[in-house]
C-alpha cells in the first residue's frame, strides 16, 4: 500500500535521486531475469519505496529472486516463472515496469525489434488488464514509440485503459543528455537537467537545449552534433556492445529513477515532474508525444506541454512527426489484426 510515512532510510538510490517522501509500493517487473531486468531489479530492491517486489520471466526468475533476496533491504522479493504464474505475480502490483524481449543487434533499428516484442508487450499487459487494472504500466520493451499503442489498445479492448496510468519510459534520453551537456560545459551533471520530447527512437528523440537548466549555450554546428549524439546515444552502446545486446546498466538507472519519482508522486510528493511517452493532445495528429509531465496519485496530474521551442527545435518537431505518426498506427494496427 502506498502511505505517506517517514524520510527514507538513506541508500544509495534516495541520496542519487534526493527522495523527501517514503512510500511503500507493490512494484512487479515482468523481464526480470534479463540485461535490463536484473539491474532494474537491484535498484529497486535497494529503493526504499519498495515494498514489494514480483520478478517474472520466462527463464531464471528463481535464482534471480534468491539472489536478491537475500540483500539486507526491506522489500520482500519473489520470483515467478513462466506464463502459468503471471497472474499470481501480478496480484496487488501497483507499479508494473515491462523490460521483457530482444535487445537490438548491431545495424538494427529499434523498429526492427517490433515483430517479436509486439506480442511480448501485448500478452503482459493483456495479463495486467485482467489482474492489476489500475496498475501503473511502465513499458521499457522497444520499440517503445510503437508499444505504448500496443499496451494502449489492448487496455482499452479489456474495457479498463486509463491513460494516465500508461508510461513509455524515455528517461535514459534525459539521463544521457544531461551527462553529455555537463561533459561539454564543464558543469556538475546532477546540476543540469532538460526535457527531451518527441519519442524514444532516431529521430524522434527531440533535446530541448535551449530549455536547459542551468542554461547553455552552443554555437549552431555543436548544438546539431550534440543533438545527434542524443538521438543516436543507444546505437553507441549497441556497437560498443558488438552483438551482445543494446543499453542495459544505464536503462536500469533510468527506469528505476522515473519509478522512484513515480512511487513518490503516488504517495503524495508534489512538483514530481518526468518527461514520458503518453497519449497526447500536445501536437496535432499525434496521438503520443513525450513531453514533461507532473506526476501524481493517479498517474498523470497534468501534461505541462513542450514549452517555448527555438526554431531550430520546432524543426526537429516537424522532423519527427511523420515517423512518430507511423510508428504509432503500427501499434494500433498490430492490436487491431490479432483480434482477426
Ligand atoms: N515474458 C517475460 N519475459 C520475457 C518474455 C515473455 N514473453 N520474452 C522474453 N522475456 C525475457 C527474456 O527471458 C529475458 O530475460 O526478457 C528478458 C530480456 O532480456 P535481454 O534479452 O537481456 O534484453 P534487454 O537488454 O534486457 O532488453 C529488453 O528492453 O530496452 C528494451 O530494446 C530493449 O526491447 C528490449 C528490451
Amino acid at each position: 500500500m502506498l502511505s505517506r510515512v517517514a524520510r527514507p532510510t538513506s541508500c544509495l538510490l534516495s541520496r542519487a535521486f534526493s527522495t523527501t517522501l517514503q512510500t511503500n509500493s507493490n512494484v512487479a517487473v515482468l523481464g526480470a531475469s534479463g540485461g535490463i531486468g536484473q539491474p532494474l531489479s537491484l535498484l529497486l530492491k535497494m529503493s526504499p519505496f519498495v515494498s514489494r517486489l514480483n520478478l517474472y520471466d520466462i527463464a531464471h526468475t528463481p535464482g534471480v529472486a534468491a539472489d536478491l533476496s537475500h540483500i539486507s533491504t526491506k522489500a520482500q522479493v519473489k520470483g515467478f516463472l513462466g506464463p502459468e504464474q503471471l497472474d499470481d505475480c501480478l496480484k496487488g502490483a501497483e507499479v508494473v515496469l515491462i523490460p521483457a524481449g530482444v535487445p537490438r543487434k548491431p545495424g538494427m533499428t529499434r523498429d526492427d525489434l517490433f515483430n517479436t516484442n509486439a506480442s511480448i508487450v501485448r500478452d503482459l499487459v493483456r495479463a495486467c488488464a485482467k489482474t492489476c487494472p489500475k496498475a501503473m504500466i511502465c513499458v521499457i520493451t522497444n520499440p517503445v514509440n510503437s508499444t505504448v499503442p500496443i499496451a494502449s489498445e489492448v487496455m482499452k479492448e479489456e474495457g479498463v485503459y486509463d491513460p494516465k496510468r500508461i508510461f513509455g519510459v524515455t528517461t535514459l534520453d534525459a539521463v544521457r543528455a544531461s551527462t553529455f551537456i555537463a561533459e561539454a560545459k564543464d558543469l556538475h551533471v546532477k546540476s543540469v537537467s532538460l526535457p527531451i520530447i518527441g519519442g524514444h527512437s532516431g529521430v524522434t528523440i527531440v533535446p530541448l537545449i535551449s530549455q536547459c537548466t542551468p542554461p547553455v549555450s552552443f554555437p549552431q554546428d555543436t548544438r546539431e552534433k550534440l543533438t545527434v549524439r542524443i538521438q543516436n546515444a543507444g546505437t553507441e552502446v549497441v556497437e560498443a556492445k558488438a552483438g551482445a545486446g543494446s543499453a542495459t546498466l544505464s536503462m536500469a538507472y533510468a527506469a528505476a529513477k522515473f519509478a522512484e519519482n513515480l512511487m513518490e508522486a503516488m504517495g503524495g510528493a508534489d512538483n514530481k515532474v518526468e518527461c514520458a511517452f503518453v497519449r497526447s493532445d500536445v501536437i496535432d495528429g499525434v496521438t503520443y508525444f513525450a513531453n514533461p509531465l507532473l506526476l501524481g496519485e493517479n498517474g498523470v496530474e497534468q501534461n505541462l506541454g513542450a514549452g517555448k521551442l527555438i526554431d531550430y527545435e520546432k524543426k526537429l518537431v516537424d522532423e519527427a512527426v511523420g515517423e512518430l505518426k507511423a510508428n504509432i498506427k503500427k501499434g494500433e494496427e498490430f492490436v487491431t489484426a490479432s483480434k482477426k
